[in-house]
């Protein structure tokens, strides 16, 4: 009893980090990108580089610029011009704002990064969201490019006079002293918003208070004034919680371990700034400075840190004693998974045989910074001889070890099975939606649901389909995708949506439901297989589909479960299984159908 009460404190603990970790919960509207004319360039040409949902065109611009250009036709050499754009808040980690931008052939990440636009990104920042050859000349006539700007939504702890800020990208002759005698802002202020920056060191960009078309400072709006909502939230939350774990604790005389454990939680949770690969960013919770503990911590959700971290390959090899045989956990379609103590911590080791490219590395980087609680984290990397990924360990095997009863447990409760469906679902709806760029997973299936031991899931391998497209892995010696999981405009050559994981996705509901194998070996002898999709689709096309779907239920529930809960998933895994992608619903809307479930149960 006591150690539960402990444990699923020290969760709610971890949980609470989780959030107030997250460096930026929501952005603001605006922000001003500072673009400084080259010779031939003009509005129509900045308009289109800045593009956003803002519908930028050489007219919003120059009514940003009154001051500067006349009009639109006629733009000097050497003005700074202000173009607005949207402020995003980038994967919970910081401010900033994607824009697109297609490059023709030849073009390098140098031109679009210091000519295109005028350093408003970098090169490392191009390198990082994109994975095209670096190396300049790119043959593809028409390639998308990523292309990220930082912006500031302001800091009420600086000042709640300023709510809207410029990206100024420094040039050689700025100073601290000229850009506040220009703007007429005080040194202490700028520095305020820019802690630790050299305005002086030529590069790099800096966020200043700015005025709006009618030429005014706006305030800072209160909702995204100081730290974010969530940030404080989470904090408040999180003392609390650790005000009650002492409270417990003392109660139970394990004060002196927990006390322990709750200092580690505060100098993880601090110790993680200041070492990321990103140039900093001007996101208001940033003011914490750069600080930043020296230890590398190791871990995703809760204690943890938000760095890819490179592992050596000695240090991987001595955790598994040389990749034997006991340390082996799972065979994928990748490679082996090892079980390993890295740094004190559970990790799982997937060894892969691919070269790993420059533009490998850059990928990775991108799935190390993607964190949510239903997505198995990706720790750190190796690349020697193999690749090898390292991924945080996930105690409780997959979900379809469980449906086959070959997890060595009890099986899934009906309400467990709502639960790890509406955890997946999730954990699919933010790579589809919430991270930059957006992923499709294409290999969704059971074996790829993770139980961990709370029984909630969390989705693996989700990147990994762009990543054997990066390294170019042949589509003859790795098919992506599971028969059986496939829909058929993939299974055609056709479109990859994120349809394709939707219905993926209701092929496991229908797993969930029945505990049977996503292909059947068919009784009668006309065909070799029969999908489950099929299956089901027979079922519920029955006179009496009720009663036809409970002789398919699973039959370890023991009758144990509520027939409208399991009528229900059924009608959403059937609509998420349906031919006509567009007609299957979104990962949101599962999400929401899931949750609308829940309760009922
Ligand atoms: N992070 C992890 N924690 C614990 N066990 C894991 C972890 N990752 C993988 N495993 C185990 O190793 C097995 C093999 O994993 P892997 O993802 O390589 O293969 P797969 O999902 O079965 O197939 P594929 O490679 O085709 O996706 C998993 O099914 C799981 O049981
Ligand atoms: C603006 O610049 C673009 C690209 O440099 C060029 O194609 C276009 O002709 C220019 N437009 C005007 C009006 O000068
Ligand atoms: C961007 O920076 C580079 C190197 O510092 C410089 O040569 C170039 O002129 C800058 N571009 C603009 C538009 O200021
Ligand atoms: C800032 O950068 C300039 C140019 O690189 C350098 O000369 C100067 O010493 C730096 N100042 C500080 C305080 O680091």
């Amino acid at each position: 009893m006591k150690v539960k009460l402990g444990i699923s404190l020290l969760v709610l603990v971890s949980v609470c980090f989780s959030i107030a970790e997250s460096k930026c919960s929501k952005g603001c509207d605006l922000a001003l990108a500072s673009y400084y004319v080259m010779p031939e360039t003009n509005l129509t040409f900045i308009a289109q580089v800045l593009q956003s949902n803002l519908n930028i065109n050489p007219s919003t611009i120059v009514s940003y610029n009154k001051q500067t250009i006349a009009n639109e036709n006629s733009v000097q050499d050497g003005v700074k011009t202000s173009v607005p754009f949207p402020c995003d808040c980038i994967n919970g980690q910081f401010l900033g704002h994607m824009f697109e931008y297609t490059v023709h052939s030849g073009v390098t990440y140098k031109t679009v990064a210091q000519e295109y636009y005028a350093n408003l990104t970098t090169y490392q920042l191009l390198q990082q969201y994109n994975s095209y050859d670096p190396k300049d000349t790119n043959t593809n006539t028409n390639t998308k490019l990523n292309v990220m700007v930082t912006c500031s939504c302001g800091n009420s702890m600086v000042s709640k006079n300023y709510g809207l800020f410029i990206t100024y990208p420094l040039r050689p002759e700025d100073t601290i002293e000229s850009i506040a005698s220009a703007t007429s802002l005080s040194v202490a202020l700028l520095e305020g918003y820019n802690p630790g920056k050299n305005f002086s060191q030529g590069s790099g960009v800096v966020y200043i208070p700015a005025k709006d078309q009618n030429d005014n400072y706006p305030p800072l709006v209160s909702s995204t004034s100081g730290l974010a909502a969530g940030v404080i939230a989470g904090i408040a939350v999180g003392a609390v919680a650790i005000l009650l774990l002492l409270a417990t604790c003392i109660y139970f005389g394990c004060y002196r371990k927990m006390k322990v454990e709750a200092l580690l939680l505060f100098t993880a949770s601090k110790g993680q700034h200041g070492r990321d690969p990103r140039p900093t960013m001007g996101s208001d919770a940033e003011s914490t400075g750069p600080a930043g503990g020296p230890d590398k911590a190791l871990g995703c959700i809760g204690i943890t840190m938000h760095k890819s971290v490179e592992f050596s390959y000695e240090e991987l090899a001595t955790a598994t004693n040389d990749f034997s045989m006991a340390s082996k956990i799972g065979e994928g379609g990748f490679g082996a998974v090892y079980y390993a103590e890295l740094r004190g911590k559970k990790a799982a080791i997937k060894k892969m045989d691919m070269q790993a490219s420059k533009e490998f590395l850059a990928e990775l980087k991108v799935l190390t910074s993607v964190h949510h609680l239903n997505l198995v984290c990706l720790i750190g990397y190796c690349i020697q001889g193999s690749l090898f990924l390292v991924y945080e360990y996930i105690e409780n095997g997959n979900l379809k070890q469980h449906l086959r009863g070959t997890s060595g447990r009890d099986p899934l409760t009906w309400p467990t099975r709502i639960q790890i469906a509406l955890d997946s679902a999730r954990g699919l709806e933010y790579i589809h939606e919430h991270t930059i760029p957006v992923y499709i997973h294409r290999d969704i299936k059971s074996a790829n649901i993770l139980i961990d031991k709370n029984f909630h899931a969390k989705v693996a391998d989700f990147g990994l389909a762009k990543l054997s497209k990066v390294v170019g892995v042949s589509s003859s010696t790795q098919v992506m995708g599971t028969f059986g999981y496939m829909p058929p405009e993939y299974a055609w050559g056709g479109d990859v949506s994120p349809k394709v994981d939707v219905y993926a996705f209701g092929v496991v509901l229908f797993e969930l439901i029945s505990a049977k194998e996503a292909l059947l070996k068919a009784y009668d002898s006309t065909s070799e297989f029969q999908s489950l999709v099929a299956l089901f689709k027979d079922v519920l096309n029955q006179p009496d589909p009720r009663e036809a779907l409970c002789k398919v239920v699973d039959p370890c529930l023991g009758g144990d479960y509520p027939l409208n809960s399991v009528w229900t998933v059924a009608q959403l895994a059937k609509a998420c299984t349906q031919e006509d992608p567009q007609l299957r619903p979104s990962m949101r809307s599962i999400v929401v159908a899931l949750m609308q479930d829940k309760p009922k149960l």
